[in-house]
């Protein structure tokens, strides 16, 4: 039987606001914020910022990640940083295999995987974030595609890991369009995962949260995280502005 979870509502700011804006964000967060305990909140700034969100919201119940890092723990490899350091930050989250690194930076599974093994070995916990795009949707091979990401993703960490991490469903094709999943949509491909971390971890599935991200805002999130098997919502764009944050996390 499934657990009852907290939802967990996590931000993911991409690219965007250093320090001084963290700061500001944080400040303005911390007017707004819904009361602690009522929800899971994670916020992904941009490494340079990890610390000062940290500082300013963890007091407000807001954890705080890391939106990528090198399996490697140090030495010669120019521009990455390692998943003890981001521990050593404050970080207790680490997001991995976003679309945007997979797509963008062309991550593969084998190295996906190698960052879910660094981010547990170091005592953060894994968001594998796993989705498919508009043309692999349309061929009739999301099932097949968002398996494969979430087998792969786990494939070189035990069950205790793998049921304590988080899974993030996020289509490729709703991820900063505008044009979100049906509560329907998020459902089957939640369903999907679901049944396939059952086969691996039996009825401790249950406790692995199943995160819905893709355009959600406040409009949208509260319907979305009724949808069957959506445990949360991992949002990009509107985690940008606190007022709009604080509407999705009480949600
Ligand atoms: P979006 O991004 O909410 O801006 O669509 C979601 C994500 O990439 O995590």
């Amino acid at each position: 039987m499934d657990r009852v979870r907290t939802p967990v509502i996590a931000g993911n700011w991409k690219m965007h606001k250093g320090p001084e804006a963290a700061r500001k964000f944080s400040r303005e967060f911390a007017q707004v914020a819904p009361p602690t305990g009522s929800r899971t909140l994670i916020l992904f700034p941009p490494s340079l910022s990890v610390t000062t969100v940290r500082d300013a919201l963890g007091g407000h119940g807001v954890a705080v990640g890391v939106q990528n890092l090198y399996w490697e723990t140090e030495g010669a490899f120019t521009g990455e940083l390692s998943a003890p350091m981001a521990r050593e930050a404050g970080a207790r989250y680490a997001l991995v295999g976003h679309s945007e690194r997979r797509h963008v930076f062309g991550e593969t599974d084998p190295e996906t995987a190698r960052k879910v093994e660094a981010a547990a070995g170091a005592g953060l916990v894994p968001v594998l974030c796993v989705g498919e795009t508009i043309e692999e949707r349309r061929a009739g091979r999301l099932e097949e595609v968002i398996l494969r990401q979430l087998d792969a993703g786990l494939e070189r960490v035990d069950d205790d890991v793998a049921a304590a991490m988080l899974v993030a469903y996020e289509p490729v094709w709703a991820i900063g369009t505008g044009e979100t999943a049906t509560p329907d949509d998020a459902a089957d491909a939640h369903g999907l995962l679901r049944s396939r971390l059952r086969d691996r971890l039996g009825d401790r599935a249950g406790d692995v949260p199943i995160l819905y991200g893709g355009s959600v805002k406040p409009a949208n999130a509260a319907e979305l995280l009724a949808a069957s098997d959506v445990d949360g919502v991992l949002v990009g764009g509107a985690s940008l502005d606190p007022r709009d944050f604080a509407k999705i996390a009480a949600a």
